[in-house]
């Protein structure tokens, strides 16, 4: 890495350009199709990212390993590459090296769920049973030894030269001095949004602040009274965190992105962007989630739904930033249903959450929110008035669905129409009751 290099060249261009490591390969640009994963590995072991969204500085303390570098260096095939060929997994061969990165990632972790670990990978011509025979042909494969060396923990020294114009703070102290004096910067967590800024907007993002140091904003605390959840930690980290607490939760973030992308984005910047159609504010606010926000020395919470004022506008002060998110441990009652034209990879058209207790057969409490359903994501506060204290019957559930047009105003747009947004949130009212019943409602079951 050269020390003129751009804070905002990402990695891809830097590979490719730079390096002439041209296996990496440039489909989409922007963290679509998996065409430019790569292995990025640090003591907390090793993710697949996509390159073409992630910029240099973010790969401070780090090692890449690209497809040019799977093989042993005797020129041994990884065996995800010799099972690729055993099993006829490629054809014309352009997604070829981001299959087996991400194949190779998800053996060196010892994972088997390859539908989800390869979600993120785009493949016009061959079909994926072939790919997935592929993967499944090296579960249990000793994982090569070159690929066994530990990677070093990070040290502080010539990195501070790299990268003049980008600002790097180690800690939130830092930042938080810095941004207060630099409010007109642009921060970058996980740059799944803001890498798109730069790749297809073209944009200036100067000055810049890369929050990847930052280790005290990455921390999950599960305590006695709530989960408290750093704005730096990955969606990949909250999902297996909330898994055993909320395992609908996590079964939608399953569905956020692919594992490229959860592997970058952070909930910090799912909040922060302010997306109407975002995939864990609906669930968070229906879990009653607090916002933790920080100006220099200054602090303050606020529940998280107030934090969404209007399409494009959240209550975020210049120079303030978001420090963490934390709701209260509760029993399990959350169900979320997000509703997308693909399974996998897609940005949902609605996004449900319901958290509805009950106490002898009557409804107790309710938070229900919804992405996809307004200019923010937003509560259902006349559903939830027309549920609580009444009997939790279908009855009563058909009543309230009424009130959800007195809740929201949906749009039409590629994704759904605004007839098709009311129906759907409606009807899953419906369905939260009836799988409370006992009754099964997810019939969705393709394997390859
Ligand atoms: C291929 C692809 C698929 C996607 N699929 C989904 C999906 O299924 N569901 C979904 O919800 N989203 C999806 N997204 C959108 C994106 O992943 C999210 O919005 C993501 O959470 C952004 O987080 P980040 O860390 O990457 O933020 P960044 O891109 O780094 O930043 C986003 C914004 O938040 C600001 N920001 C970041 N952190 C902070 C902070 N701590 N304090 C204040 N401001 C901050 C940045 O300045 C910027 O304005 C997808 C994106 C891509 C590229
Ligand atoms: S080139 Fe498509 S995800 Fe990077
Ligand atoms: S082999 Fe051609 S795109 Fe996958």
């Amino acid at each position: 890495m050269t020390v003129d290099s751009e804070p905002t060249e990402t990695l891809l261009d830097w590979l490719r350009e730079e390096r002439g490591l041209t296996g990496t390969k440039e489909g989409c640009n922007e963290g679509d199709c998996g065409a430019c994963t790569v292995m990025v590995r640090d003591p907390n072991g090793a993710r697949a990212l996509n390159a073409c969204i992630l910029f240099l500085p973010q790969l401070e303390g780090k090692s890449v390993v690209t497809v040019e570098g799977l093989a042993a260096p005797d020129g041994t095939p990884h065996p995800v590459q010799d099972a690729m060929v055993a099993h006829h997994g490629s054809q014309c061969g352009f997604c070829t090296p981001g299959f087996v990165v991400s194949m190779a990632t998800a053996h060196l972790n010892g994972a088997t769920d390859h539908d989800d670990q390869l979600a993120g990978n785009l493949c016009r011509c061959t079909g994926y049973a072939p790919i997935i025979r592929a993967a499944e042909a090296v579960e249990g494969v000793p994982i090569p030894a070159h690929l066994m060396v530990p990677v070093d923990q990070p040290h502080d020294g010539p990195g501070d030269d790299l990268f003049p114009d980008a600002v790097r703070p180690r800690n939130a102290d830092q930042l938080a001095a810095w941004y207060d004096a630099n409010p007109e910067a642009t921060l970058v967590a996980g740059a799944t949004d803001v890498g798109l800024w730069v790749t297809k907007q073209l944009r200036d993002l100067a000055p810049v602040a890369f929050l990847n140091r930052c280790d005290d904003l990455k921390s999950i605390e599960i305590r006695s009274n709530d989960v408290h959840i750093g704005a730096m930690a990955s969606l990949s980290e909250v999902l297996e965190a909330i898994k055993p607490l909320h395992p609908d939760f996590a079964e939608m973030l399953r569905r956020y992105g692919s594992a490229q992308v959860r592997n970058a984005a952070t909930v910090g910047g799912n909040i922060a962007n302010g997306s109407p159609i975002g995939d864990s504010p609906p669930a968070l606010i229906a879990l009653g989630a607090v916002l933790h926000l920080r100006k220099g020395n200054e602090r303050r919470s606020l529940p998280l739904e107030a934090f969404f004022i209007e399409y494009g506008r959240q209550d975020r002060a210049p120079g303030e930033f978001v420090e963490a998110v934390s709701f209260p441990r509760q029993l399990d009652r959350l169900k979320c249903y997000k509703l997308s034209k693909r399974f996998d990879q897609d940005i949902s058209a609605v996004c449900g959450c319901f958290n509805i207790t009950i106490e002898g057969s009557v409804v107790a409490t309710a938070r229900i929110a919804f992405g996809g359903m307004a200019g923010t994501p937003k509560r259902a506060s006349s559903v939830e008035a027309a549920l609580i204290g009444k009997a939790w019957s279908e009855e009563t559930v058909r009543h309230a669905m009424g009130a959800f047009k007195e809740d929201y105003t949906p749009l039409s747009d590629m994704r759904a129409s605004a007839n098709y947004r009311l129906v759907s949130a409606e009807n899953m009212l419906l369905r939260y009751y009836l799988e409370d019943q006992g009754t099964s409602t997810r019939v969705l079951e393709v394997r390859a």
